[in-house]
């Protein structure tokens, strides 16, 4: 195993900020992994494929990079028509997706084509067109950096929620997640195309023929058609959350914006997507310097070519503000950001 110094991380993550870490290494194995983060070298930093990122600044520590791979799948001894599966941290999580499909086991298929690897995928509970990795995953294996051993997490501790877990709140930073071990239909998928206009695009397969593969690909050709390829155009994914507001302040909005597009939660909640608000303010396609809001998804932030992390957060900080004089709602970033910060008040 190396450990390099001095080593730029430009294509380390999918913004392609060109910011340096003081030490990179890879672990492709456990070994390394636990040889690496008791070589007291702090802070330290797991990276999977960073594509849920951005730095906007160099990197004082250590980033690993996690490189475990391996995965296999078993039927489901105690669970008829179910499937096992493991899935190592570092294998990328579209491909694991395929992969499973090819095995024939159904139910992360609208999580096809999403960016990054397996190990990162828990951390902010990955989710699109109506499914959420915590629908599917039994437990994880984490190292535990606190008590320096390997541990067995359930899914009901890590209390997964809409792009959230406890490995964003007061675990950050204590687990390095290792395995991922997962539940997936082996016969009598049911499968979840109710979300936006997946169905439209499966309309041609009368809904008892449809596979999940069928599915898959329905997935993958919206993304494909929405969202664009973060190693063309540097990005890191829908850049802010989608907010939930309360009553009084939705029946204002409706009342202001009879167009507007909402979700209800129940409980008197509306999840608003934050696409919508960042269109209707006329962010959508907007460049400043090297750094714009997407023509097809404005959710989502690019790096048109040489932004910096910092030009990338000032940019966003700009939306954001905009947005909340506009609507009152403060969009709160779904990319995780290094050095971290209080949103908004800090100077990152
Ligand atoms: N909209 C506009 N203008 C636009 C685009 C969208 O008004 O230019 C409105 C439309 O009303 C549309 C709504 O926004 O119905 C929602 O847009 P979309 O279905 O494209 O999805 P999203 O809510 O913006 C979320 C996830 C995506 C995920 C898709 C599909 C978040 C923050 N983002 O986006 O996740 O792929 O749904 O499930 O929840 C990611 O996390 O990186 C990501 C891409």
């Amino acid at each position: 195993m190396r450990i390099r110094k001095d080593v730029s991380l430009i294509d380390q993550h999918t913004f392609h900020a060109d910011v340096t870490a003081a030490w990179f290494a890879e672990a492709h194995h456990l070994t390394d992994l636990v040889a690496l983060l008791r070589s007291g070298v702090r802070p330290a930093l797991i990276l999977g494929e960073g594509s849920n990122v951005l730095f906007a600044a160099d990197f004082p520590g250590l980033v690993i990079k996690n490189c475990l791979l391996g995965k296999s799948f078993r039927q489901a001894d105690q669970v008829p028509g179910k499937g096992l599966v493991e899935v190592a941290a570092g294998e990328n999580w579209a491909d694991f997706v395929a992969w499973t499909l090819e095995q024939g086991l159904g139910g992360l298929e609208n999580l096809s084509l999403i960016p990054g690897t397996a190990g990162a995928a828990p951390i902010q509970n990955i989710g699109a067109y109506g499914v959420e990795l915590s629908d599917l995953l039994l437990s994880l294996e984490a190292y535990d950096i606190e008590q320096e051993k390997l541990v067995t997490l359930d899914k009901e501790v890590c209390r997964f929620g809409y792009r959230s877990s406890r490995f964003k709140e007061d675990w950050k930073g204590r687990f390095v997640i290792t395995r991922l071990f997962l539940l997936l239909s082996a016969a009598s998928h049911s499968l979840k195309t109710a979300y936006g206009d997946l169905e439209s695009r499966l309309q041609h397969i009368p809904a008892e023929k449809r596979k999940p593969s069928d599915v898959a690909r329905a997935v993958i050709d919206i993304r494909k058609s929405k969202l664009p390829d973060p190693a063309l155009l540097g990005n890191a994914g829908s850049f802010f959350k989608n907010p939930v507001v309360e009553g009084a302040q939705f029946e204002t909005l409706l009342n202001l914006y009879p167009d507007l597009v909402f979700f209800p939660q129940g409980e008197g909640q509306y999840k608003i997507p934050a696409a919508w608000l960042l269109d209707k303010g006329g962010w959508k396609g907007k460049q400043i310097g090297r750094v714009a809001c997407h023509d097809r998804q404005p959710l989502v932030i690019v790096n048109v070519g040489g932004a910096g992390g910092e030009e990338i957060l000032e940019f966003a900080k700009m939306v954001a503000t905009d947005i909340s004089a506009r609507f009152g709602i403060v969009l709160e970033p779904e990319v995780n950001m290094y050095p971290p910060g209080k949103w908004l008040e800090d100077t990152y």
